[in-house]
C-alpha cells in the first residue's frame, strides 16, 4: 500500500500547541481539513467567538485564525466525530509533572495521553495515523501503540508517529512558519516509514524538505526532552555566572556578549535573568532527571537535576537582593511588581518566576501591586491562590493588589520589580514613575530591560541581575 494522503485532519487539545500548530496547518494546507478538539468547552467557546478573544495571546495567531476558522479550520468539543472523520490524528493534550503517587514531582503525568488514546481506539472505525504531539518520556509511543492495538476494530490499523513541536510561546506563529526543523519520528518498518511520508507531505507545503527530519521513535522522543534541556541548561549557566558577576563588579551583559561571539557557543539563551519559567523546561528537564533515575544512571540525573537548583537558586537570589537592599526589611512596603507572564508576549503564568518573587515577598509581609499587560486579573489570583494552599483569597489580598496600568502599579511604591520583559516596561515614562513613588525609589531589573544609567540620573537606585554595582 502507498502512503495515505492525507485530507483530514484532527487535534485532540486546543492549547498552546495544538491551537496555534493546527491552525497554521490550515492556513497552509487549504487541501487539508483540521478540526481541533477539547473537552474544555469554555476553550473551545473562546477559539470560535465571534470577536476572535482567542483563549491564548500570541502575536499573529488571530490572523491566521481570522482566515481559516470555518474555511478548513473548525473547533469543536465533539471529540468523537473530530476522530471519526480524521485520517491523521495530532494527541496534543497536557502532560504535566505528577503530583502523587510513582515518580510525583518528577516524572510526567501521562493520565490524559493515556485517555485521548484510549478514546480513539474506542472510536475509530477506520485505520489511522495517531501523532504524539505532546512532549512526553522516551517509549510513550510504544505504550500508546500497545493501548491502540489491544482496542482496536478488526480492519483498524493504527500507526505511531512521534512528532514533538518546537515552537516557543511569543514567537509561536513565526516559529511555525518558518521552523528550524520538523522531527518526525516513526518506527522503521515499511508501514511506519509510510506513515511519516503522509506526515511529512502535510508539512511539505510550507516547510522546505531538508528542514524535515525523518527518525526513529526513540529518537524523536528523546530530542524533545533533550532540546529543553540543553536551552534551559544556557539559562542556567548564565545565571550562575550572573552571581559570580554580582559579587566581583563584572557586568553580566559584556560577559554573555564576549561569550556568545565564540561561534561554537553563539549568542542565543545568553540572556541572564530571574529565572526560567513556563509549562515546559522545569517538567521536561524534571522528566529526563526520573528518566535518568529509572535507566540507574544517577550522575546523569544529578546532573540535570542542577539546572533545575540553579533556576531557584536565581529567584531565591534575587527576592533576598531586594530585602537586603531595601534595608533589610519589605514588611509593610509597597513593592510593584511589573509582569507576571513567564516571558513577554504571552498571558501564559505556568511556573513564572513571578509567582515565587510574589510569594517570597508576602512571606516577608510586603504589600505587592502587580501589572501585567496580558494576563487576566483571575489567573493571577488563582496562581497566588496555587502558590499558598490553604491561604483564603480574602487574606492574599491583604497584601496583594492588582492595578490596570503600570504607572497606576507604582504609585506610592516604593520599589518595581521588573519580572516579566514586556516592551512596554522599557518606554514607561519613568520621569513620570519616579515623581509618583517614596523615596528613596528602587528598581530592581530582573530582566536586563531598562537602561539602568537613564533610571540613575532621574534619581532612581537601581539594582541590576548581574551587574556588580553597589549602590
Ligand atoms: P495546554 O494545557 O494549553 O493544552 C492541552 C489541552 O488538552 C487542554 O485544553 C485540555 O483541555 C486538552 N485535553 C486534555 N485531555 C484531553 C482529552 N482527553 N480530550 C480532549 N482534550 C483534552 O497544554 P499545551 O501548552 O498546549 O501543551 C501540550 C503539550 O505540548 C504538552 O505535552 C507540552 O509539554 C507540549 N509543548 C508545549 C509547548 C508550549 O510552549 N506550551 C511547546 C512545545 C511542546
Amino acid at each position: 500500500m502507498a502512503p495515505v494522503k492525507v485530507t483530514k485532519i484532527c487535534c485532540i487539545g486546543a492549547g498552546y500547541v495544538g491551537g496555534p500548530t493546527c491552525a497554521v496547518i490550515a492556513l497552509k494546507c487549504p487541501d487539508i481539513t483540521v478540526t481541533i478538539v477539547d473537552l474544555n468547552k469554555a476553550r473551545v467557546d473562546a477559539w470560535n467567538s465571534e470577536d476572535f478573544d482567542l483563549p491564548i495571546y500570541e502575536p499573529g495567531l488571530e490572523d491566521v485564525v481570522r482566515q481559516c476558522r470555518g474555511r478548513n479550520l473548525f473547533f469543536s468539543t465533539d471529540v468523537d466525530k473530530g476522530i471519526l472523520e480524521a485520517d491523521l490524528i495530532f494527541v496534543s493534550v497536557n502532560t504535566p509533572t505528577k503530583k502523587s503517587g510513582v515518580g510525583a514531582g518528577f516524572a510526567a503525568d501521562l493520565n490524559y495521553v493515556e485517555l485521548a488514546t484510549r478514546r480513539i481506539a474506542a472510536v475509530a472505525t477506520s485505520s489511522k495515523i495517531v501523532v504524539e504531539k505532546s512532549t512526553v518520556p522516551c517509549r510513550t509511543a510504544e505504550s500508546m501503540r500497545t493501548i491502540l492495538e489491544a482496542n482496536s476494530k478488526p480492519g483498524c490499523r493504527f500507526d505511531i508517529l512521534s512528532n514533538p513541536e518546537f515552537l516557543a510561546e511569543g514567537t509561536a506563529i513565526t516559529d511555525l512558519f518558518s521552523p528550524d526543523r520538523v522531527l518526525i519520528g516513526s518506527l522503521q518498518t515499511k508501514e511506519g516509514k509510510d506513515a511519516c511520508q503522509s506526515l511529512t507531505a502535510v508539512y511539505g507545503h510550507w516547510v522546505p524538505t531538508e528542514r524535515i527530519l525523518n527518525v526513529g521513535l526513540w529518537s524523536s522522543e528523546l530530542s524533545k526532552l533533550a532540546a529543553n534541556a540543553m536551552l534551559a541548561q544556557r539559562i542556567s549557566s548564565i545565571n550562575a555566572l550572573s552571581a559570580i558577576c554580582e559579587a566581583t563588579g563584572a557586568n553580566i551583559d559584556e560577559v554573555a556578549n564576549a561569550v556568545g561571539k565564540d561561534s561554537r557557543v553563539g549568542s542565543k539563551f545568553l540572556r541572564a535573568s530571574v529565572g526560567f519559567g513556563g509549562s515546559c523546561f522545569q517538567k521536561d528537564i524534571l522528566n529526563l532527571v526520573y528518566l535518568s533515575e529509572s535507566l540507574h544512571l544517577p550522575e546523569v540525573a544529578a546532573y540535570w537535576r542542577q539546572v533545575v537548583e540553579m533556576n531557584e537558586y536565581q529567584k531565591r537570589r534575587f527576592s533576598k537582593r531586594v530585602v537586603d537592599t531595601l534595608f533589610n526589611t519589605i514588611t509593610g512596603k509597597k513593592i510593584a511588581v511589573l509582569g507576571f507572564a513567564f516571558k513577554a508576549d504571552t498571558g501564559d503564568t505556568r511556573e513564572s518566576a513571578a509567582i515565587t518573587l510574589i510569594k517570597n515577598f508576602q512571606a516577608e509581609r510586603a504589600l505587592v501591586t502587580i501589572y501585567d499587560p496580558q494576563v487576566l486579573h483571575t489567573q493571577i489570583w488563582s496562581d497566588l491562590m496555587e502558590a499558598s494552599p490553604g491561604v483564603p483569597l480574602e487574606t492574599i489580598k491583604r497584601q496583594v493588589s492588582i492595578a490596570n496600568s503600570a504607572l497606576e502599579a507604582c504609585r506610592d511604591a516604593e520599589a518595581i520589580v521588573i519580572a516579566t520583559e514586556w516592551k512596554e516596561f522599557r518606554t514607561i515614562d519613568w520621569a513620570d514613575v519616579y515623581t509618583r513613588m517614596t523615596k528613596p525609589a528602587f528598581v530592581f531589573d530582573g530582566r536586563l530591560l531598562v537602561d539602568a544609567e537613564k533610571l540613575r540620573e532621574i534619581g532612581f537606585k537601581v539594582t541590576v541581575i548581574g551587574r556588580g554595582e553597589r549602590l
